[in-house]
């Protein structure tokens, strides 16, 4: 009696595991679920600049866009993406200078504060994210990675420059 129960129990839980991992492994396969970078990229702060850009509205930010040296190469090159390359996408508080208008004399200028808006990256893998358009998307919040509901906004808008893989960032030359 002992011994059956015992083997219904390891039997039971065997059987939860395949369930539990098949749909995952098989997503993987078949470019099924989303899947999100949830680790920062390391020396991020360190690439090469791509480009500034403001935002009004909501957002009421002044960002930057930096690239890894696989990213800057293609970039330069106009050439595709290739695995490897990864864009980050900083932001920060859209502040007054009292300071700099100062210098000039009148009120005309303004400057990055504090981080707002998280820190976001797009980091090419075009098997591993082959459901995202080779794209893995990354957002930190205080160094935490974002939620998911928050994730699953990325890849819809991006898919509006599809046909410049999925990258809106032009090289400021
Ligand atoms: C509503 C549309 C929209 C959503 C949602 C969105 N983005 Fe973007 N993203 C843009 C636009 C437009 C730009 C370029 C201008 C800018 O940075 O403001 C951009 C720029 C970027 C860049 C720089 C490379 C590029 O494509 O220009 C990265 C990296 C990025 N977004 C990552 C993300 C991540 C990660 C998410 C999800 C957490 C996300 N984006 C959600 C529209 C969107």
């Amino acid at each position: 009696m002992m011994k059956r129960s015992a083997f219904l129990i390891v039997a039971v839980t065997l059987a939860g595991a395949v369930a539990l991992t098949a749909p995952a492994s098989r997503q993987a396969d078949q470019g099924g679920a989303p899947i999100y970078v949830k680790q920062v990229p390391h020396g991020y702060r360190d690439w090469r600049l791509v480009s500034v850009a403001r935002e009004e509205g909501t957002l009421d930010d002044i960002r930057a866009v930096l690239g890894n040296d696989e990213a800057i190469k293609a970039y330069r090159e106009g050439k595709p993406f290739p695995d490897g390359a990864i864009i980050a996408r900083l932001a920060w508080s859209y502040d007054s200078s009292e300071e700099n208008n100062r210098a000039f004399g009148r009120p005309q200028s303004f400057v990055a504060g504090t981080p707002k808006n998280g820190a976001q990256f797009m980091v090419k893998d075009s098997r591993k994210f082959a459901s995202t358009g080779g794209w893995g998307y990354a957002q930190f919040d205080d160094g935490k990675p974002a939620d998911d509901t928050v994730m699953k906004a990325c890849f819809p808008c991006h898919q509006a420059v599809k046909d410049r893989d999925y990258v809106f960032t032009r090289y400021a030359h």
